[in-house]
């Protein structure tokens, strides 16, 4: 079903657009935007719900590790960096809810199936931080991998999706900046300083290559997702591209990435790197990494505190709009 070797990729990608509207084809081929109330097959549409939820429920996961660092940042300065960085990520949240809702879903029925199981968030999030120096390997490597993965999909050709990911994007640029400053610092501090920044990258290098999801060969939704304009490049592309982005910057802070095989490959124009063990990315995804069952119980029990407030929105906007009526 999703293409085999006797394929040329142009073939694969006409026989993932078989069975859709033609109005839809069209629009693909001329880079158009499919909008809200355009003419789209329920698939696509399913695709889309699929990976926006499972978006912004990672940006809205991925408050926690970060957020746990806001009262012990080491300077007021940092506090308020931090602080910014973490409500940004709401914000990332919102949109893409927003997004998402304007596929005709309700944004509390994509938290349900959060919440129970039923939609995922990204591995990377159930990593703990140990360390002030995971935040600066969170801001350099995360942010560093989610820029190289989004910066596609700001093309992607659903509207509302694309347009949310340009300011994502720009934000997302200032997050990674600010995690290179942390470990600049640390790097070029006292020696433990140093070896505490070390000891972060080691332990996120192989989470962040896996963040861009498992190998092409195994990656069941990628062939239809880039006919439908909504991925652009690979799993494997993209991770490639983030190796060879990294390398340089590894160099100038002065940390070793922790991997003996990366060297530069002057036929294949790109950086070697190991073999990853996708078997931890599919325990992490299956439920088993280090903080999954502490991610998903301070998300529930937050969402349940939380209802007074939702309950407050509702009652207020009822009587806005029974004003309205009776004005
Ligand atoms: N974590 C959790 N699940 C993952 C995953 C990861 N890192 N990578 C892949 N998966 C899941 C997929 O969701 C899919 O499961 P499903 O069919 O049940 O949804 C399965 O593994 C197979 O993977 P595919 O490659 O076939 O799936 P996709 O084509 O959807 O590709 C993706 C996965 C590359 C993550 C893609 O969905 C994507 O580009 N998503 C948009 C970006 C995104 O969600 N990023 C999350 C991080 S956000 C972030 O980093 C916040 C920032 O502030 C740091």
């Amino acid at each position: 079903m999703y293409g085999n070797d006797y394929e040329t990729p142009d073939a694969q990608r006409a026989r993932q657009l078989e069975d859709t509207p033609e109005s839809f084809r069209e629009l693909l081929a001329t880079e158009g935007r499919v909008e809200p109330r355009d003419e789209m097959p329920d698939a696509y549409r399913r695709t889309l719900v699929r990976q926006i939820a499972q978006h912004a429920h990672s940006e809205i996961i991925g408050m926690q590790p970060e957020g746990n660092w806001i009262s012990r940042a080491p300077s007021l300065r940092r506090k308020a960096i931090l602080m910014a960085k973490v409500q940004d990520e709401a914000g990332h949240g919102l949109y893409l809810y927003a997004a998402a809702e304007t596929l005709g879903v309700d944004r509390a029925d994509l938290l349900d199936a959060l919440h129970s199981g039923r939609q995922k968030y990204s591995s990377i999030f159930n990593y703990p931080t140990l360390t002030w120096a995971d935040v600066g390997a969170i801001g350099w490597l995360v942010d560093g991998a989610a820029i190289v993965n989004q910066v596609p999909l700001c093309r992607c050709s659903y509207g509302p999706y694309a347009r949310a990911m340009v300011r994502v994007c720009k934000e997302e640029s200032f997050h990674q900046r600010q995690g290179f400053e942390i470990l600049h610092t640390l790097s070029h501090g006292s020696p433990a300083q140093k070896a505490m920044a070390q000891d972060a990258v080691d332990r996120y290098w192989f989470p962040a290559l896996m963040m861009f999801g498992p190998p092409d060969d195994n990656s069941p939704n990628s062939a239809r997702s880039m006919a439908w304009g909504i991925k652009r490049h690979s799993n494997d592309d993209l991770r490639q591209r983030f190796v060879d982005m990294t390398v340089p910057q590894a160099q100038a802070l002065d940390l070793t990435l922790p991997d003996p095989e990366i060297r530069w490959n002057e036929d294949r124009g790109h950086h070697d790197f190991a073999e990853i063990d996708f078997t931890e990315l599919f325990e992490v995804i299956k439920g088993n990494g280090p903080c999954n069952q502490q991610r998903m119980e301070h998300k529930v029990r937050a969402h349940e505190e939380g209802a007074w407030v939702r309950e407050a929105a509702a009652a207020f906007a009822a009587k806005q709009a029974a004003g309205e009526g009776a004005a």
